[in-house]
């Protein structure tokens, strides 16, 4: 792909903005289509992928651009309705790319599978009885799903626990086994499901127990993915602040976040901003994503930052994440949704582990573009121009009128809705 700094690009019309990036990209006329249609996704396909179709959902593509990440070059595909967003993303990825770019790395893709059991009469040799046909067990879960072994992947490992052991325990105790299962390029859900439920009798049979529950866990906390940017304070200066001070204030709002879970609440939420629009955009499962991504943050036991930001010796500014990242880039809506396989093309990634990487990436340049803005100017500033241009619509402006609305609105300093009404009266007459 060439270079995804685009200068001006946001300047540029729809139609413009389209004419580069397939100028970039080796898009078929099918993939063309697909951005011409008024619905990429035909009523027929959406009925297809859930019950009770009325009709389908729209929400803005739009551009992350500038990322550089291990050296390559990407265009990052973004669904979200928020103003702001891609805009922060792209101008911190410009920041990072100037330092170098990101650098990311991921571990191998494993998801868990659990099984419940309840009922063993003794549960140490129940757990027993498990470990010692563990190979049995992992025959048994590719045997289950054989195309994922011929990709490389399938069952690996098995694990198993006994949860509420104590006496005093509020609830019963219980046997789980961990099915621990490699899904090369796919999300897994699908596949580590069908194991978990096709190995149950066995486990029944050899813990003389009752298999209750057979799921994919979310805390996806074998399939990690890490970004890291360190960028020297020079490139972080803006208006009346010094790189040192955003710096500064950066690593200040950091330390905000570990140390209060209001706060990191809602600075893991800015991260959110950055992932889930490319978990959306590729037809990926979100809600997995978010819910991994929370629980990954409390791992040590108390609600924190997802992201980690310091100075080294030299005095640059390090960010770094690292991130549960249950995603695909086979199977589920990837290859259905039209835009999703469209999203996949532009990214040009070649395996899930990579997509992982990237979407860890733009989180972390999405924290970043918010904790800079906050600790300097405020979010505020740089959300005026894009709210101004939504209020003018809510309030009736179309074409042109939209952009000398939201204009006066700025101007006036007063973007409401109701003032937005007045102008859009004001220029009817
Ligand atoms: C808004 O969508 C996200 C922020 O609140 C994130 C943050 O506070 O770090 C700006």
């Amino acid at each position: 792909m060439k270079s995804s700094r685009i200068p001006g690009f946001y300047k540029k019309t729809i139609e413009e903005r389209k004419a580069l990036i397939t100028e970039m990209h080796p898009f078929t006329e099918e993939d063309l289509a697909v951005f011409e249609s008024v619905a990429p996704l035909a009523e027929d396909t959406a009925d297809n992928m859930i019950e009770n179709v009325v009709g389908t959902f729209q929400l803005p593509l739009g551009l992350g651009l500038n990322f550089l990440i291990n050296g390559k070059e990407y265009t990052i595909p973004m669904a979200i309705e928020e103003a702001s967003v891609v805009a922060s993303a792209s101008h911190i990825a410009k920041i990072v790319r100037d330092a170098g770019g990101f650098v990311t790395e991921s571990t191998e893709r494993v998801m868990i599978g659990q099984i419940q059991v309840v009922g063993c009469s003794d549960y140490t040799e129940a757990k027993e009885a498990v470990l010692e046909n563990k190979q049995i067990l992992i025959d048994a879960a590719n045997d289950a799903f054989p195309s994922i072994v011929t990709r490389g992947g399938g069952a690996e490992d098995l694990d198993v626990r006994i949860l509420n052991e104590a006496a005093d325990s509020k609830f019963g105790k219980m046997l789980i086994v961990h099915l621990y299962v490699n899904t090369v390029d796919a999300m897994g859900a699908n596949l580590v499901n069908t194991m978990a439920e096709s190995i149950a009798p066995l486990v029944e049979e050899i813990t003389q127990g009752k298999v209750y529950l057979r799921i994919l866990s979310n805390l996806a906390d074998r399939s990690l993915a890490r970004a890291r940017c360190i960028i020297p304070p020079h490139l972080l200066g803006t208006g009346d602040f010094s790189g040192e001070a955003v710096r500064d204030g950066v690593i200040h709002a950091y330390e905000f976040a570990a140390s209060d879970p209001y706060r990191a609440v809602t600075h893991n939420k800015g991260i959110m901003n950055g992932i889930d629009p490319i978990v959306i955009a590729t037809g990926n499962d979100w809600r997995a994503v978010e819910a991994g991504a929370h629980a990954y943050a409390v791992k040590d036991g108390q609600y924190t930052s997802m992201t980690t930001w310091y100075k080294d010796e030299q005095g640059n500014l390090v960010g770094e994440l690292e991130l549960p990242m249950s995603i695909g880039i086979v199977g589920g809506a990837t290859r259905v949704h039209p835009m999703a396989k469209l999203a996949l093309k532009l990214l040009e990634v070649n395996s899930a582990k990579e997509l992982a990487e990237v979407i860890v990436a733009v989180g972390l340049a999405q924290n970043l573009g918010a904790l800079k803005a906050l600790a300097t100017d405020g979010i505020q500033k740089g959300h005026m121009t894009l709210h101004s241009r939504s209020v003018a619509m809510a309030a009736g402006a179309a074409g042109e009128m939209v952009d000398i609305i939201a204009q006066e609105l700025i101007k006036n300093n007063d973007i409401r809705v109701g003032k937005a009404k007045e102008l859009v009266e004001k220029y009817k007459r």
